[in-house]
């Protein structure tokens, strides 16, 4: 495949987004977020992965700054909670979120869970931040299907993203082959299971093989059925392991054991009911 860690994948608004990201969710604000992130721009991540929710923005943008990496080639994605729904509420909290991240610019905003009633609103909202230039390229994370196709029936314009949970034991490839369909670029969330499932016999077995880790295994095969992907750390030696996913290729005969292992395991949060 000749992927590198600076690979980017096109988005349907035209905007590169790099394969791989830092995802910072439950990663403690101050210190802690500043160096995680400082240490994957170093360790040559170019995308990082937050939320209002997550509290961090702030060390975010901080880190990006004091990096010294030019800010046009660090990717910086962030969501809009539950509680800024709604056309007005999502404009505000967009820009509440540049203010924290200190940046003139979101490159990725998402809408973080389908919110009933107010999501349609919610997304005008954030197809008119793309046409001010607030944001690069818009999205939503936690959409099964159904809410996409309803997204797609009532608006023209297409999610450059769907950020989903993903991995070999949420295989979801019916939303995979949809999102394909429609030219919406699906990015993996937990790509580890956020380690449930690093001890898996069958993953350990795939690992040995390729003399890498159980996690880098993992991410490594979101990769390879072409997602985006954004797994979390704190610990340097760990986040320098999941960059380490791009000189090996998993044969189609362990890409096949992989996805076999799908036992619809939900770690975060499960949308296939949210109405
Ligand atoms: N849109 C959404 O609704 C949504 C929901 C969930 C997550 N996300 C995003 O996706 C990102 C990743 O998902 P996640 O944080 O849920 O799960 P994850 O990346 O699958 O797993 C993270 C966990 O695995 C550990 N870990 C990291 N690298 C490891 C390695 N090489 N070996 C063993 N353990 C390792 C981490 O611990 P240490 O930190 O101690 O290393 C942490 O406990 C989040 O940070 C967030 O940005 C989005």
């Amino acid at each position: 495949m000749g992927l590198t860690i600076s690979s980017t994948r096109k988005l349907n608004s035209g905007v590169e987004i790099p394969l791989l990201g830092l995802g910072v969710f439950q990663t403690p604000p101050g210190t802690v977020t500043q160096k995680a992130v400082r240490f994957a721009l170093e360790a040559g991540y170019r995308h990082i992965d937050t939320a209002s929710l997550y509290g961090n923005e702030e060390d975010v943008g901080r880190a990006v700054k004091d990096s010294g990496v030019p800010r046009e080639q660090v990717f910086v994605t962030t969501k809009l909670w539950n509680s800024d729904h709604g056309y007005d509420p999502a404009l505000r909290a967009c820009e509440q979120s540049l203010r924290r991240l200190g940046l003139g610019y979101i490159d990725l905003y998402l809408i973080h869970w389908p919110v009933l009633e107010l999501r349609s609103e919610t997304w005008k909202a954030l197809v008119e931040l793309q046409r001010r230039g607030a944001c690069r390229a818009i999205g939503v994370c936690n959409y099964t299907v159904r809410h996409l196709r309803e997204l797609l029936d009532a608006s023209e314009a297409i999610p450059d993203v769907d950020q989903v949970e993903f991995n070999p034991f949420l295989y979801q490839e019916e939303l995979l082959r949809f999102c394909n369909g429609k030219e919406i670029q699906l990015e993996a969330y937990s790509p580890m299971t956020r380690g449930h499932r690093l001890g898996h016999p069958m993953v350990l077995e795939v690992a040995r093989r390729y003399s890498k880790s159980p996690a880098q295994v993992m991410i490594r095969w979101s990769l390879q059925h072409g997602l985006v992907v954004i797994p979390k750390s704190v610990r340097p030696e760990r986040i320098k392991e999941n960059g380490e996913v791009f000189d090996f290729e998993i044969s189609e005969a362990d890409m096949a054991t992989l996805d076999s292992l799908g036992e619809d395991l939900h770690v975060a949060w499960d949308p296939t009911d949210e109405p």
